[in-house]
């Protein structure tokens, strides 16, 4: 397959996958995509230990990394130490995260704020992750919640590193595009994580309109099969950018209780929720997202500051999941897009690929047949 964004990208099948997993970053690339390692959460030295992993099992192949640089986060500046953000986060919230722990019989002893949670979206975080990443052969450095910052263009650019933007409507796309970046990822409201509402199969020929051309655009939201694929190119996409789907891998970091629920998941199970991280996050429904949406809690902070919240009780209950303790599963999510109920067992990442580009090469022969005077394969 060729387009403008296998040009771009270096590869030879359209297909990009975000995830926060080596493994999956490296057997995307090695299979002919292309694998984006999500950062936004890392310390430095962890992004150092990371890159250089996949540097060793990617033998040359391209693949990206990706991090959140919002518009507005609760410390702007990104210097306020972790420590002084924690100070801020209300009594109220430290105790409802608590009682809803508590009532589900997960352990609520020890420290429950996470300071390293700070790092999400944070400016001076921000920075040191783009020296890393820059010492290493990055083909792509992408970015959500906001146009790229005017440093980090030009340093990819005096590196000849691409830069893409996530984008949920057709202004953000404007936005991105009068800001200079190389490539557009337009998101639709059924991906999973940091969602706007516009749906792909609308957002994306709106923004294919919009770009006119001028960079390649991906499709993301809710793809998780080739035949999808193959939809989102059919509106005017140059590929697709994919997250949930490997979520449900052999090698995805995602909590055992979690792979589970999401096995049993329909594409109705899911909900953009602040309750995670500050900002609209579609993740799977569960006691968590709902105890937060409710009337009677607090009412989710900004980012960052529930994350350092949230983060470190939800780890608290996955691992009470993974134990069976109390009523921990029912608390237990993490972000998923609504494509979750058309993912079946879980697989080899690998296989997936390979299951996607298949199904990609049938969806396009069956379009075909259409125009053909002989039966549909
Ligand atoms: C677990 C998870 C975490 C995500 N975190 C980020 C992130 O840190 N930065 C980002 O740009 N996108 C993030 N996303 C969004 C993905 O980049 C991608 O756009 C989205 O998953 C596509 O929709 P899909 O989940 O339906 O495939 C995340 C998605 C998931 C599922």
């Amino acid at each position: 397959v060729r387009t403008a964004a296998t040009e771009l990208l270096g590869v030879d099948f359209p297909l990009v996958a975000f995830s926060h997993c080596r493994d999956v970053v490296a057997a995307v690339t090695n299979a002919g995509g292309f694998g984006v390692l999500g950062a936004a959460a890392m310390s430095a030295e962890q992004l150092e230990v990371e890159l250089a992993w996949i540097d060793r099992h990617v033998g040359g192949r391209p693949y990206g990394v990706d991090l959140l640089v919002p518009e507005r986060v609760a410390d702007a500046s990104g210097t306020t130490s972790a420590s002084a953000l924690a100070a801020t986060i209300p009594a109220a919230h430290r105790r409802f995260a608590a009682e809803l722990l508590a009532a589900h019989g997960v352990s609520t002893e020890g420290e429950l704020i996470h300071l390293g949670g700070a790092r999400m979206g944070s400016a001076a975080n921000n920075a040191d992750l783009l020296d890393v990443a820059f010492d290493h052969p990055i083909r792509l450095i992408a970015n959500a919640l906001g146009p790229p910052p005017e440093p980090l263009l030009r340093r990819a650019r005096a590196s000849g590193v691409a830069v893409g933007a996530l984008v949920g409507t057709r202004r953000h796309a404007e936005r991105q595009l009068a800001a200079g970046v190389d490539l557009i990822v337009a998101q639709g409201g059924e991906a999973g994580g940091h969602t706007g509402e516009v749906a792909t199969m609308v957002l994306v020929p709106e923004v294919v309109a919009a770009v006119g051309g001028a960079v390649p655009v991906l499709a993301a939201g809710g793809i998780v099969t080739g035949r999808q694929m193959a939809a989102a190119m059919a509106l005017g996409a140059d590929g697709v950018w994919t997250g949930s789907v490997w979520l449900l891998t052999e090698e995805a970091e995602t909590a055992p209780a979690t792979k589970a629920k999401f096995v049993a998941a329909g594409s109705s199970d899911t909900v953009r929720s602040r309750s995670r991280t500050g900002k609209p996050a579609r993740q799977l429904r569960s006691a968590w997202t709902d105890a937060w949406d409710a009337e009677t809690s607090p009412g989710p902070l900004p980012m960052p500051l529930q994350s350092m919240l949230a983060e470190p009780a939800l780890r608290r209950v996955d691992q009470a999941a993974a134990a069976s303790t109390g009523r921990a599963g029912e608390l237990a999510t993490y972000f998923v897009g609504q494509g979750v109920g058309l993912l079946g067992a879980v697989r080899p990442a690998r296989r997936v690929v390979s299951e996607i580009m298949e199904d990609f090469a049938d969806a396009l022969a069956r379009l075909a047949a259409l125009g053909e005077d002989r039966p549909a394969p």
